[in-house]
């Protein structure tokens, strides 16, 4: 089957038209936008599965917005969005199909797709059987001690999602702790390791392609620690669980066939953690919690892929991302969790939006002479409004905002959750908001200052505002609200990937830096007469440097 190629932003026919409405917008102001239309807040506010958008404190009126949403059924988001579903091959360097969607739906949904939901109901069967014996601490190791700790080791997809889930359902945990282990640097294996004791841990290799050099290395590091502590190289089984689409390499190192829960070439690493990859938070929360989570994100897959593209929430969500990226100009996006236990969920986004979405090349490899996917950073509320929320309110550049907040706690109604979300809906009030240079001066004189200090300090209190944010709320942080919100910036990532006319599903960009990564390990064991051919005077220097400092 043909991959049904996305077309160029700059060849939809809304594109000028967006172009010719971008240069008002970017001089208009927010507050006064909420005077010229009393329904806006209804207007732009969405609601599914869970979840509610307040998107109008944005620079978009309802003509921008009209001229946005018939951008995306241009692009047709919508046939874009069945062609997901339906298993089209829409990862086109790599001719796969993006099935993500199919691992937690409760049916196939396509005649095309029964053999493949018939594999992934089998693999959730055995998911279940190990959550089940190991949140309810039924599994014994080598020596009939119960498995208590359970250490996940894999980096980027097989790592992020695993662990934000985990940590984000943290009122859901069982008796059985999960760790993550993801980097090569050995302090993080070994500080994991300091706290645990062989007999009654347990690892999942968590590799889709089960060739990742960081993984691999803490895998045997990890062996290697079992053997010491105790463990005859034939009980290891009772230690090891893989998950992974390459099942040989996993029964080569050592783990059974029994023990390998096994993954699929159409399921990209990031878009993971509903499959086995997702193993470590159903052990963490059970298996109960887990199918919730998955039935959170499949409620945002229907909502995906019925609703029209107006109230559509990642259809707008996207088109706002373009509508920043593209047409205002801005090149960058920060998400502000008011949730420690979504702390996590930056890091997670990172990988999700920027490895799929910072490509260069249209997909049928034409350089774009346009901006693609924005940098994504940001950290829970309220830290970062002590650290850089500084730039957010003053800096020279503006930073379209996601604010996230859970609007109850598992620990019941109190004044510090109160104070929590305060902070929350000031925050994105404020950056809207701002404060005139006239009225710092005022307050300043109220406080006693003279004529001449008011004066001077007033342009350093002032505020510009006009700074753009959406709020995302929830009833509370459930697992069935985090498998909708991360389902629902997946979808978000694909429409950008469509409307940009990108593949968002491939990762090229990171395997130059892996076979660099080997060259330069092979000449470490070289001494001072480095390879010209192989490495450049810089980096022949930081080697040396290093040789210095570890072989003499
Ligand atoms: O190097 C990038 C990457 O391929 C990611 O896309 C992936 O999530 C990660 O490495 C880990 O890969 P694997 O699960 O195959 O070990």
């Amino acid at each position: 089957m043909a991959s049904p190629t996305a077309g160029l932003l700059t060849e939809l026919p809304s594109f000028n038209t967006l172009t010719a409405l971008s240069s008002g917008l970017r001089s208009a102001n927010i507050s006064r936008l909420f005077e010229q239309n009393e329904n806006r807040v209804r207007e732009f506010t969405l609601h599914a599965a869970g979840l509610t958008l307040d998107f109008s404190k944005h620079l978009l009126d309802r003509t921008s917005h009209a001229a946005l949403v018939q951008l995306g059924s241009e692009a047709d988001l919508q046939g874009k969005a069945a062609a997901l579903f339906a298993g089209d091959p829409l990862n086109s360097t790599e001719n796969r199909p993006a099935l993500h969607t199919l691992l937690r739906a409760t049916q196939a949904g396509a005649a095309q797709l029964e053999a493949k939901f018939e594999e992934v109901s089998a693999v959730r069967q055995s998911m279940k059987k190990w959550a089940d014996k190991l949140y309810g601490q039924q599994h014994r190791g080598h020596s009939g001690e119960l498995i208590t700790d359970v250490v996940n080791i894999g980096i980027g997809g097989s790592d992020l999602g695993p662990r934000l889930v985990t940590d984000a359902l943290k009122p859901f945990h069982g008796p059985t702790r999960c760790h993550y282990v993801a980097n090569v640097d050995p302090h993080d294996l070994a500080d994991t390791l300091a706290q645990l004791q062989p007999a009654s841990t347990l690892f999942i290799i968590c590799s889709k392609s089960f060739n990742t050099e960081e993984t691999l290395s803490n895998a045997l590091a990890a062996r290697r620690w079992m053997l010491d502590g105790g463990a005859d190289a034939s009980e290891l089984n009772k230690h090891f669980l893989a998950t992974t689409t390459n099942l040989s390499a996993a029964q080569e190192f050592g783990i059974a066939p029994e023990n390998c829960l096994p993954l699929w070439d159409w399921v990209g690493g990031r878009y993971s953690v509903w499959s086995a990859v997702g193993l470590s938070c159903a052990i963490a929360v059970g298996w109960q919690n887990f199918a919730e989570f998955l039935a959170g994100a499949e409620a945002m897959d229907h909502h995906f892929a019925d609703a029209e593209e107006s109230v559509n929430m990642p259809m707008t969500m996207s088109l706002l991302e373009v509508w920043y990226c593209n047409f205002l100009g801005n090149s960058n996006h920060v998400v502000l969790p008011y949730a420690q236990h979504l702390r996590l969920l930056p890091d997670f986004l990172q990988q999700l939006t920027m490895e799929s979405n910072g490509k260069r090349v249209s997909e049928a490899g034409q350089a774009l002479d346009y901006d693609t996917g924005p940098v994504l950073w940001g950290s829970a509320g309220t830290m970062g409004q002590h650290s850089f929320h500084q730039l957010l309110h003053q800096g020279t550049r503006y930073s379209p905002a996601d604010f996230i907040a859970p609007l109850t706690t598992h620990l019941g109604e109190s004044e510090q959750h109160r104070m929590l979300v305060a902070n929350c809906f000031a925050q994105s009030r404020t950056l809207m908001v701002g404060r005139s240079a006239l009225d710092a001066k005022k307050s300043l004189l109220e406080r006693g200052l003279t004529e001449a200090e008011a004066a001077r300090l007033a342009p350093h209190l002032a505020m510009p505002g006009n700074r753009p944010s959406s709020t995302i709320t929830m009833e509370s942080l459930t697992p069935q609200t985090l498998g909708a919100l991360i389902a629902l910036y997946e979808h978000r990532t694909f429409c950008s990937g469509q409307l940009w006319g990108i593949n968002p599903f491939d990762q090229w960009g990171v395997e130059l830096g892996k076979e660099i990564g080997r060259e330069v390990l092979s000449q470490m064991a070289v001494t001072k007469v480095y390879d010209r051919a192989v490495l450049d005077p810089s980096t022949a220097q930081l080697l040396a440097r290093w040789q210095e400092s570890n072989l003499e």
